[in-house]
């Protein structure tokens, strides 16, 4: 087991002058700011070392989202410290619209390496909201470079989560995402029912309905007129829409639909990719499909550095060289950072060197079946699925009748306090999203899921549900 991280060394009152001055000048991310200021809500991270992060107070917890599917190689490498300082001496920025940098090129040789054999190009960029952004315009530009301007609808899928940039606010139809303020989006941005066997929103069954969900994407097209669709983008296995993976004919009957109708396929690996399911990519558990596009981020520098990457084929390449066709409209100051992309590499290489994508299935497949486990001895937990180290635990009032919780029960204050009493970090309300740092062991696990049964237990006696 790894060691408790130690003391911070800071006093009780530098502690709360980070939480006064957080409080009153940073703006975290998506947070209603009024909960932060509630209940000890507001956590300042100071350090972390393997699956594990210390708090300004000094408390451990289990990082048990790897940050936001982030840290797959875990917290405090100093190899990783030490990549950044050396290219950091050595070339810390080089004008990418002009010129090239060693790490960039070496970064995009080793991921058309591992990457499907079709994709063999590079366009990196700073998030996986720039990713998505950049792929959609990448689709849309490719068409209109053919000659083939009318292509501008984008279809997605209900629950997807593709970002919060314009293009991928667009497409992204993630649950309880308040889209209004924003309207109107990009337009063209079609939507669909994604694929969910156990509650399919067509009320079919699977194998029977042999993939209805993807067949039926069809009939959207072609009421759309082919000729107008410029791109399909999903993820090959969605985190925001509960961790189904779909059935292996699923993307099979995605990439047939799209060849009919000349529809370009965007796979959004911004969580799946480099180990997160089991695979290197989430799209290789549906080899031998190959998507047009990968968007990639969080895992390509396990948050050592910001990167990210949209990674395609020759064919889309071509699509923008050779006589009257204009280089692609898309450009980015700090994409193809230098220090970011040696950062990148080293990440990746640890990845490999370590095993990391053998342990996530291996651990993984541990993690899953302790989460079960755990499940038939708490009557409110409802479900657990996933694969890899990419599950979600979901829970009920009353599992038997389907009663969900009520706004009274106050779920998504409780439970992240909950979590964290049992040195757990993650997101959750009645559901739980585990997806802990690759270099995770089953000792590990078990401590993780051991403050999973506790923090349930709590919430059961505390509701009087047990
Ligand atoms: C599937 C998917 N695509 C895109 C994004 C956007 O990435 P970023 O937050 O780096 O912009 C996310 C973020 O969680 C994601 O999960």
């Amino acid at each position: 087991m790894k060691q408790p991280l130690g003391d911070t060394g800071l006093g009780a009152t530098e502690v709360q002058d980070y939480i006064d001055r957080g409080l009153r000048h940073l703006w975290i991310h998506t947070q209603q700011q009024d909960d932060l200021a509630r209940d000890d809500q507001f956590l300042v991270i100071e350090s972390g070392e393997g699956i594990y992060l210390r708090d300004t107070q000094g408390r451990r917890y289990i990082d048990g989202m790897s940050g936001l599917w982030v840290v797959a190689a875990g917290h405090g490498r100093t190899e990783l410290a030490e990549v950044v300082r050396r290219q950091t001496e050595q070339l810390a920025y080089a004008n990418p619209f002009a010129y090239a940098s060693a790490p960039a090129v070496d970064l995009a040789t080793k991921l058309a390496d591992i990457a499907p054999p079709s994709i063999s190009k590079a366009f990196f960029v700073n998030s996986g909201s720039d990713a998505v952004e950049t792929a959609i315009r990448m689709a849309k530009q490719w068409h209109y470079n053919r000659g083939d301007a009318k292509r501008f609808k984008v279809i997605s899928r209900f629950g997807s989560y593709h970002g919060m940039t314009q293009g991928a606010l667009s497409v992204n139809m993630a649950n309880g995402l308040n889209r209004a303020p924003f309207e109107p989006l990009m337009p063209g941005s079609l939507h669909v029912p994604n694929v969910m066997c156990d509650r399919c929103p067509y009320e079919k069954t699977y194998p029977e309905c042999d993939v209805f969900c993807a067949r039926t994407i069809e009939d959207t097209i072609k009421a759309e007129q082919p000729e107008t669709i410029a791109a399909i983008i999903a993820e090959p296995i969605s985190t925001s829409n509960g961790c189904y993976a779909p059935p292996p004919e699923y993307w099979q009957t995605l990439r047939e639909i799209c060849d009919r109708h000349g529809i370009l396929l965007i796979a959004d690996e911004v969580i799946d990719a480099f180990g997160r399911t089991g695979r290197w990519f989430g799209i290789d558990h549906y080899a031998p499909v190959e998507p047009d596009f990968m968007t990639v981020a969080k895992g390509l520098t396990s948050g050592y550095a910001p990167l990210a990457a949209v990674l395609t084929s020759e064919r889309v390449a071509d699509g923008f060289r050779g006589g009257p066709k204009e280089a692609f409209v898309g450009g980015i100051t700090f994409g193809a950072h230098p220090v970011a992309c040696a950062v990148a590499l080293a990440n990746v290489e640890i990845i490999e060197r370590e095993r990391l994508v053998e342990n996530a299935e291996r651990t993984g497949a541990y993690l899953g079946a302790q989460l079960k486990e755990l499940q038939s001895r708490h009557r409110v937990v409802s479900d657990t699925r996933g694969i890899g180290l990419m599950h979600t635990l979901e829970m009920k009032r009353d599992p038997e009748t389907g009663e969900e919780f009520r706004p009274e029960d106050g779920l998504r204050e409780r439970m992240p306090v909950l979590l964290r009493e049992q040195g757990i970090l993650s997101r959750a309300a009645a559901s739980i999203a585990i997806a802990p740092p690759l270099v995770i062991n089953r000792e590990e696990i078990d401590e993780l899921v051991d403050g999973l049964d506790r923090a349930i237990g709590t919430l059961e006696s505390d509701l009087g549900l047990a």
